[in-house]
């Protein structure tokens, strides 16, 4: 579905399936329970979902004849952390946005983790005291007329990579990829579960699933906790992709998005999602973060002991990075 569409490659390749074992036989073996690694998905600071989106991006950035990557997100964000990364891969310089989007105290918040990376990777990082939204921000705006003011060149990235018009496109290229590794293995995932925030994963999955009729079994886990803006953004990204690739029409049904495991807030950590980040990190060694991926991983689980899927279904889990966040926790996590 993509072959006319520019990729630069800033991913290994292909990332590996894991069967979580002793997951699936914790909570009963009623379903097999794999996750597709894209935290292990590039050697570029840490990897994760961002690096498949801006492989679709960084063609347009080149050709447009930028110097500099503007972009933006929470302090501990993954996404500012890919794109500095990014940056630094291609020669550009890179300019952050990084908002106050989660009431959380720790010492060492916008310290360590993403923050840390971004500042090493050489960005240059500036704070700003604005709460969460995941829609077009005044202060990312007004970092790109600053860059146009001291005579650089901006290519502006939105938040999460995901209101651009190729920002759906790399999870379009997961859900193929996900289909031929279906093939190699000889058998087929029922559900796939991904964590949902500025939602171009999701809905670029979406897209690539529709391609046989398994749209409906993306399950989305909202992790923003404003999860009519979040639908609403899916829905719109995976039709603007639908329409780019020459994909089947979606509609509204097509987004299938939990709103149950969010709370309290976007970027503070239930006492479930705690519990579910110790227990798939002490099963099966693989660790999850407070903001996204332990949200994800905690529906996951209770949606298991709850009965949705179907005994026997095979769930592929998106592991979509994140775990540099987990530094800027220390306090939550100070007891293991
Ligand atoms: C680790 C991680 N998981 C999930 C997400 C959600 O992806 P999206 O913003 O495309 O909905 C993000 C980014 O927001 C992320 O960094």
């Amino acid at each position: 579905m993509l072959q006319k569409f520019d990729r630069y490659p800033l991913t290994f390749g292909p990332t590996p399936i894991e069967k979580l074992s002793r997951l699936s036989a914790h909570l009963g073996d009623r379903v097999e329970i794999y996750a597709k690694r894209e935290d292990c998905n590039s050697g570029l600071a840490f990897g994760g979902n961002k690096l498949r989106k801006l492989e679709y991006i960084v063609p347009d950035a080149i050709a447009s004849g930028a110097d500099t990557l503007v972009s933006i997100g929470g302090v501990q964000s993954n996404h500012t952390r890919m794109v500095a990364a990014t940056a630094a891969k291609i020669g550009m310089k890179c300019r952050l946005i990084q908002e106050s989007w989660v009431p959380h105290e720790d010492a060492v918040y916008d310290r360590v983790g993403n923050i840390l990376l971004s500042r090493v990777l050489g960005a240059e990082v500036q704070l700003v005291d604005e709460g969460f939204d995941i829609g077009i921000r005044a202060s990312w705006e007004a970092a790109l007329e600053d860059v146009k003011a001291k005579g650089g060149k901006p290519y502006a990235i939105p938040a999460g990579a995901s209101v651009h018009k190729y920002g759906g496109l790399g999870y379009v290229g997961f859900a193929e990829e996900v289909r031929a590794q279906e093939a190699a293995q000889g058998f087929a995932f029922d559900y796939v579960i991904v964590c949902t925030v500025t939602g171009s994963t999701h809905g670029g999955m979406v897209v690539g699933f529709a391609k046989d009729g398994r749209q409906r079994r993306v399950i989305g886990i909202d992790a923003s906790c404003t999860p009519a803006q979040t639908r609403a953004q899916v829905l719109d990204i995976a039709q603007k992709t639908a329409a780019l690739v020459g994909g089947d029409d979606i509609t509204d049904a097509d987004i299938v998005l939990n709103e149950d495991y969010a709370y309290p807030v976007y970027g503070v950590p239930s006492q479930e999602t705690i519990e579910a980040i110790r227990l798939s990190a002490r099963l099966e060694g693989m660790m999850t973060d407070p903001v996204y991926e332990g949200k994800s991983m905690q529906g996951m689980i209770d949606l298991i002991r709850k009965g949705f899927f179907p005994a026997g279904s095979k769930l592929l889990y998106a592991h979509l990075g994140g775990v540099p966040a987990i530094n800027g926790y220390s306090y939550t996590f100070r007891n293991g």
